[in-house]
């Protein structure tokens, strides 16, 4: 008898031990503990005016609640989340176009909402300067969430909640379109992408194999012109030879002839999760976009003259190369960012 309670004993133990480790390993990934915003080891200054509308742990919290919240569109089913889902890198998985209110259906595809701190424009034309009015234009979209800001701020104005939220935030349970705002984009400053395998390589704590690292040298040699550099853009509105349709790009802003059907260069990280690609979406594949670079570069009159050198449109590309530069551009994949239950809608 006692030799049994003395082995149920040690049973339980073991079990409790064993609950002890997977609470613990639960915690262990870390980020879910809000640690306010910081610059990446090799990152660059923020464009984003942190000083003016520093990151708190309460504006954080009150700007992912709006983020996630179906009453920012007009039948309170389409949040911002709706189109940009954390597992995805904040893309509309899955959605060649962005997909809306009643299922309307937009024109572009949806960009993944990562590193937005560092963005000097915002749109794929570039169409919005400061993130802090990024919102408006989805919210009044007849496509996307077809509302007004005014009408937005009255239905949440009567949620004691809100008010708690934005009295922990700003100091004060006055609910304003600006302060709504600076929340949101609280939350998305905090989207930070920058713990892939490529920076942790960088960083000296994981190795490429020998394949992802020839994969790195020719995306060196043959995409790092234009997705340059940390955040994998270089911000410049380029004309890639996509086989033109009716949407402009760059052209739509300015209306100057020279930036027809040029669009934001993409930033890369996490392309490994944001099919399908190009502002409307048209490819479901890496594969696909690299056999464009190589095959499909259409030649006009504002095509960026890096794809069209010494009388050659598009990228030579072998099949061997291709392959080692999918393997490269997987290692931006970043597991942590993705999964951080901090961003997540649940
Ligand atoms: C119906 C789908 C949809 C909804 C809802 C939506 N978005 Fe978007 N989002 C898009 C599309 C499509 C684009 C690209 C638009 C363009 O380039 O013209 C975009 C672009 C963006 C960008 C710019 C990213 C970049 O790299 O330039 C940000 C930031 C953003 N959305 C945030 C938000 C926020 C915040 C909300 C909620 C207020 C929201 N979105 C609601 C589809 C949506
Ligand atoms: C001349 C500049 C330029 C070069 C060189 C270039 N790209 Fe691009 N890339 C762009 C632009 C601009 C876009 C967006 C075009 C659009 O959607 O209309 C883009 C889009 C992409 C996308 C889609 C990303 C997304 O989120 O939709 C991928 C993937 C990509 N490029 C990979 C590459 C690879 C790999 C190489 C090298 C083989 C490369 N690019 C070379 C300018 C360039």
């Amino acid at each position: 008898m006692f030799t049994t309670i003395k082995f149920m004993n040690k049973y339980f133990l073991f079990l409790f031990a064993l609950l002890l480790v997977a609470s613990c390993n639960k915690e262990a990934p870390g980020n879910e503990v809000f640690k306010g915003f910081e610059v990446p080891q090799g990152f660059p200054a923020p464009t984003y005016p942190t000083q003016t509308n520093p990151v708190t742990k309460a504006g954080f919290e009150l700007g992912k609640k709006l983020f996630y919240d179906g009453r920012l569109s007009r039948d309170g089913t389409i949040s911002c989340g709706s189109c940009h889902i954390s597992f995805s890198a904040f893309t509309h998985h899955g959605h060649v176009v962005s997909h809306g209110i009643e299922d309307k259906l937009g024109t572009r595809n949806a960009p993944a909402i990562q590193n937005m701190a560092w963005m000097q424009n915002y749109f794929w034309d570039g169409g919005v300067h400061n993130l802090d009015l990024v919102p408006i234009s989805p919210i009044q979209n007849p496509v996307e969430m077809d509302e007004t800001v005014s009408n937005v701020v009255a239905k949440i104005g009567s949620d004691s909640n809100y008010k708690k939220l934005f009295k922990d935030a700003f100091g004060s349970d006055d609910i304003t379109g600006i302060k709504m705002m600076q929340a949101m984009s609280q939350f998305m400053v905090m989207l930070v992408s920058a713990n892939s395998k490529y920076d942790k390589v960088i960083a000296g704590t994981a190795t490429f194999s020998a394949d992802e690292n020839e994969g790195k040298q020719i995306f060196e040699q043959k995409c790092s012109s234009c997705h340059s550099g940390v955040l994998f853009t270089d911000q410049n509105f380029r004309n890639n030879g996509l086989a033109q349709n009716s949407d402009k790009g760059r052209y739509v802003i300015t209306l100057s002839a020279t930036d027809e059907y040029k669009f934001k260069v993409p930033s890369l990280r996490n392309v490994g999760y944001t099919a399908p690609y190009m502002h409307d979406g048209r490819f479901f594949s890496l594969e696909e976009v690299i056999d464009h670079y190589r095959l499909g570069v259409q030649p006009s009159a504002t095509l960026d003259t890096i794809l069209q050198q010494n009388g050659n449109t598009g990228i030579t590309i072998t099949n061997d190369e291709k392959s080692k530069l999918i393997l490269f551009l997987k290692t931006l994949s970043d597991e942590d960012f993705i999964k951080n239950p901090l961003f997540a809608e649940f």
